[in-house]
């Protein structure tokens, strides 16, 4: 019983460049809907940089989760790793090149499944807000929230398939 309550739970890395503008906030988006649904999913944030490490999110993308209810900022910013690969079930890149740099240091065995996170809504690339202003990050934080909610209908309905 305990194996199919392990097999049950999906994990998600989000990354981006630096984690601290929109992985972050595609993590607390995602951690959100996943307790709305009572869903069994486990989350997480990365970035394939490693300017940020250990820094907590941009003030203007916890400005930004506040505007939507949500508290971001006890989450640190952390590099992706190997073990990444191996740890996760998918592994979902804000944009094309954090998607290339994610295909570029997959390790050998890896069973993450990688994807972009606007390709669950259509495809596209979610753009960088860090160099432009306040207003960006409200238009980033649109954008992973409609990613993540189809990214956890993708996720409910490959279990409810295999079931
Ligand atoms: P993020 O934004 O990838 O969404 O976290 C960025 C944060 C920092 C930098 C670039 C993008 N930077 O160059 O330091």
């Amino acid at each position: 019983m305990e194996s199919m309550e392990i097999a049950m739970t999906t994990s998600v890395l989000f990354v981006c460049l630096g984690n601290i503008c929109r992985s972050p906030l595609a993590e607390g988006a995602m951690r959100r809907l996943v307790e709305i649904e009572a869903a069994a999913v486990h989350i997480d944030s990365a970035g394939t940089g490693d300017w940020h490490i250990g820094r907590a999110p941009d003030p203007r993308a916890q400005a930004e989760a506040l505007r939507q209810g949500l508290d971001i900022s006890m989450l640190r910013a952390r590099q992706v790793t190997a073990e990444d690969f191996h740890s996760f079930d998918h592994i979902v890149a804000m944009d094309a090149q954090n998607l290339a740099d994610l295909l570029a240091m997959q390790p050998d065995g890896a069973r993450a499944r990688l994807s972009r996170l606007l390709d669950h809504v259509g495809g596209g690339d979610v753009p960088d807000p860090y160099y432009g202003g306040d207003d960006g990050f409200a238009e980033t934080f649109r954008l992973v929230e409609s990613g993540a909610r189809a990214l956890l209908q993708a996720i409910s309905g490959q279990r409810a398939t295999t079931l």
